[in-house]
This record gives C-alpha cells, structure tokens and sequence, in this order.
C-alpha cells in the first residue's frame, strides 16, 4: 500500500447519496395497519431479488420464499398467526422457510435468512413501501398444510409487505443509546440493561423456548426498579400503539369489573393510574370519567408515556387533562394530599417492594380520598398455574411479576388505609371474570380492595 495515499473515505460523508439512503433506511419503522391495496407482481418480484443477494452460510443459499398474495389465503394466515391481524390487509405476505440440514452449531441458517428478511425489508422500504417482519405465525404444521410445504422445510417467519392505512401510527419504537448495545475490545454494559437469571452453571440458549425457559427470573425483587423500567420502556413496542391493542379478551371483563370498583369523580378531580404500561386500562378510565378528569400516569419510562399518548390518540381519546409523569424506586413526583383516587391494578407484584409505593400512595391521596388496588393472588388456581407453567416460559413484555397472597396485600394495606370493600375475581385460573364475595375470595384469581385515606392522616 503507499504510505502517502489518502486514506479511504468514510463508508457515509454527510450530504452524499450514500448519506441520504442510510438516513432514509434509518427511518424504517414496521407498519401494522395496511391498506389492503394489491402491489404489482414485478415489484414484488424485485424485493425478491433484492432480498438474496444477502450473505448465506457457505453460500448454501438454503432459504425458500413464498410469496401469498391470495385474499382467502392471508385471511386464514391471519387466522393460524392467532394475534398478526395485519396478515389481512397487507398486500403480500412472504412465508421465510428453510431447508433443514445444516446448522453449524450457530444457526447459521437462520441468521442467513434472517439476513436475507432484512434486505427485502430495506428494498421494500427504499421502494415506497411498509412492511413487517414477523416470527409470530402461529402454527408451522397447519401453515405447511396451507402452503404444501414439505417437512424437509422450516417455516420461520414472515415478511408482510404493504401500504400503509393512513391513520396508521407514524412513531418509531426508540432505539438503546448507543453505549447499552456495544463495547469495543470487551464486554461492558451498564447494569440497568444487565437483566437476572436464575443461577445455573451454563446459559446455552437453545434451551430457551417460548414456553419452557429454565432461566427466566420472574421475580421482580431480583430484577430491582432501574432494570424493570429499561425492560418495560422497550418491550412495549413489540406492538404499535394501535387502538385494542394488549387488551386481552380473557382479562377484558376483570378490567370492566376493576375499575368499576373506582369511585365516581367530578371534572377537575385528579386520578392516579400507577405503572399503566400500555394504557390498557388508561384507555378506559378516559372512557369512564372523560377529558374533565386529570388523568395522571406515573410510568417508568418516558417510552410507555409516548406509546399511551399516541394509543389514546387512535382510539379517538382525548390527551387534554393526561399528565404523563415519571416515578422512580417506587416514589411518586405528587405533592402531599394532591390527588382524589388512585388506580393500581395489578401492578403490586410487579414491584420489586410494595413498601414504598403504599405509603406513597398514602401520601399524595386526599384525605378520605379512594385507592382501588388489585393483584394477582398466589393463594389460587391461577397461582398454581403461575408455578407449575407460567413461570417456567420467559419472562412476558409487561415486565417480571410474582403473583401475592391476597391475605398478605390485606395486611399491607391495612397498615396505611382503612378497606372498605374488597373481593376477588373467579375461581378459575384464568378466563372467567365472576365477581367472588365471602371467604372464597382469597382463593380468587384476583384480590380487590377499595381502600381509602382515613381523613386523620
Ligand atoms: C425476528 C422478528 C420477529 C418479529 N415478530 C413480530 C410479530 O410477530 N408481530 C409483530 O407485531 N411484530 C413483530 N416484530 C416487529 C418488532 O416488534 C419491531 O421490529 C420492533 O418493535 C421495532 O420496531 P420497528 O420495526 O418499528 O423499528 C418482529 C421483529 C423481528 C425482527
């Protein structure tokens, strides 16, 4: 090489074509609501091509794309993906499969087709066009059935490719700074992103599957309040801040139920939703009470407060009167005495202590001001089914949690707020809503109190 050579310039110099494509590519964001227009074939064609001039593990080229275009088709891809509506609507979903064989210990063919999903994905984008890759496609058996897929072949996931509806969401998920994601010459990352497992001699990942990870730590004293706000603030976005979405049918009439047990409240009264995630229940105290109450969400992370502003927005919820307010280790940002209700449901067990946030709670309430609190009781069917199942799959989006017994939130709340109602919800370890009153309700599925500030405090 001659030393006097300039050296090569930079892969992007700002104001280059290179410069603008990378800054075009940067600001892809998946799409979950499409138009349901048809693209023409030939385009779709050209994604294709796009998409294998990606790298392959020696070159095997051992990937194999289907390519559904077919209304009826989509509409039973939707139907087998269980949660993926937009497999609907998208004008064609491309099936990622590969030939089974070959692995070199690393999935190396996984990682080249995943190289290959990318590539089209960025075509796609670079041509105009929305799109999203999915790995939830449901059952692989009835999708080789639809398909004609033989069992020498992977169904791996799916890449759905579109227009966008134009109410559809704008926003980006956020991105990790810089310095959670990388290091140079060793490993460094700062502890807030260095999520617990459970002890063991080795962490090889092939043994994790969805529904039996022999690592996961559920337990959110283990995870502590910085690492379960990090987790939290990211996860949410595994899904757009679409209308519905995280509504669960099962859990929908426990919802109805929960904040039903809220006390009426006149405009310019203040309500306290503590740790609302994806505005599940936020969308529906806005239903119940109206934009005259001020809603306030005491979240984690600013992340979760910017997908419930933009969810409100598309379910037609007014954000006038929503204070989108931070907490950290379980103290709240309220002044003493500031606030008439306060709703935690179900966020108890998600706390690594409920100490703090209690008599927090306690604190900014009103005098004779309501709290209404539920959690998860351990003392049930549903606790069984937490520790023999549940807890034994990885830990959920919503963050790490440990169901209570319900006799234990009792006494917790007992020693900052007089009860004045309390009951649980269904026997059942899960899907049923049924009120349950008298003794039984500690063997509920759920524990529900309407606590209040006593007006001495
Ligand atoms: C391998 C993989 C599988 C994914 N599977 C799904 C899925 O089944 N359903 C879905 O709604 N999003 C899915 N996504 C989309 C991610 O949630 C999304 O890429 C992420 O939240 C970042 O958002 P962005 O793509 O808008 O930047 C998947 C993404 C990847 C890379």
């Amino acid at each position: 090489m001659n030393p006097s050579a300039p050296p090569p310039p930079p892969a992007s110099i700002p104001g280059t074509p290179a410069d603008a494509i990378l800054a075009r590519l940067a600001a892809r964001f998946s799409c979950r609501e499409f138009d349901g227009s048809p693209i023409d074939r030939a385009e779709i064609e050209a994604i294709l091509c796009d998409g294998v001039e990606a790298p392959s593990s020696c070159n095997h080229q051992n990937w194999h794309f289907i390519v559904v275009s077919e209304p009826e088709l989509k509409l039973r891809a939707r139907d087998i993906s269980g949660g993926n509506l937009h497999f609907a609507h998208c004008s064609a979903l491309i099936y990622l499969c590969f030939q089974k064989g070959w692995t070199h210990d690393k999935f190396s063919i996984v990682q080249s087709v995943a190289g290959a999903c990318y590539h089209m994905m960025l075509s796609a984008h670079l041509r105009g066009y929305a799109c999203i890759w999915n790995a939830g496609i449901g059952d692989t058996d009835a999708l080789a059935a639809m398909l004609g897929v033989p069992g020498t072949f992977e169904i791996q996931g799916a890449l759905a490719i579109g227009r966008p509806k134009p109410s559809a969401p704008k926003i980006k998920a956020p991105r990790r700074p810089p310095a959670e994601t990388r290091s140079w010459n060793r490993f460094e990352r700062p502890a807030h992103a260095l999520y617990p497992a459970r002890p063991a001699p080795a962490y090889p990942y092939w043994r994790i599957r969805n529904s039996d990870n022999p690592f996961a730590e559920w337990n959110p004293a283990a995870w502590g309040w910085d690492r379960i706000a990090d987790f939290r603030g990211y996860a949410v976005w595994a899904k757009s801040p679409l209308a519905g979405v995280y509504r669960s049918r099962r859990q929908g009439d426990a919802t109805t139920l929960e904040i039903a047990t809220l006390p009426d409240l006149p405009d310019g009264a203040h309500l306290l939703e503590v740790m609302p995630w994806g505005g599940t229940y936020s969308t529906e105290l806005r239903r119940r009470y109206g934009a005259g109450v001020h809603l306030h969400l005491a979240e984690l992370s600013p992340h979760n407060h910017l997908f419930i502003l933009e969810r409100l927005r598309q379910e037609g919820l007014s954000g006038a009167n929503v204070h989108a307010e931070l907490f950290a280790a379980g103290r709240l940002p309220h002044a003493d005495a500031s606030i008439d209700a306060a709703f935690l449901p179900q966020v108890l067990e998600h706390m690594p202590e409920t100490s703090t946030i209690l008599a927090e709670v306690a604190r900014v309430l009103k005098p004779g001001g309501i709290a209404v609190i539920s959690a998860r009781n351990s003392r049930s069917r549903y606790g069984l089914y937490y520790r023999r199942r549940l807890s034994r799959e990885m830990v959920p989006n919503q963050g790490p949690f440990a169901p209570l017994p319900a006799a234990t939130v009792r006494t917790r709340l007992a020693a900052h707020f007089a009860i004045v109602e309390e009951f649980g919800i269904s026997l059942a370890a899960a899907g049923d809503a049924t009120r349950v009153d008298g003794w039984l309700r500690r063997f509920a599925r759920l524990y529900v109190a309407r606590v209040a500030k006593s007006a001495s405090r």
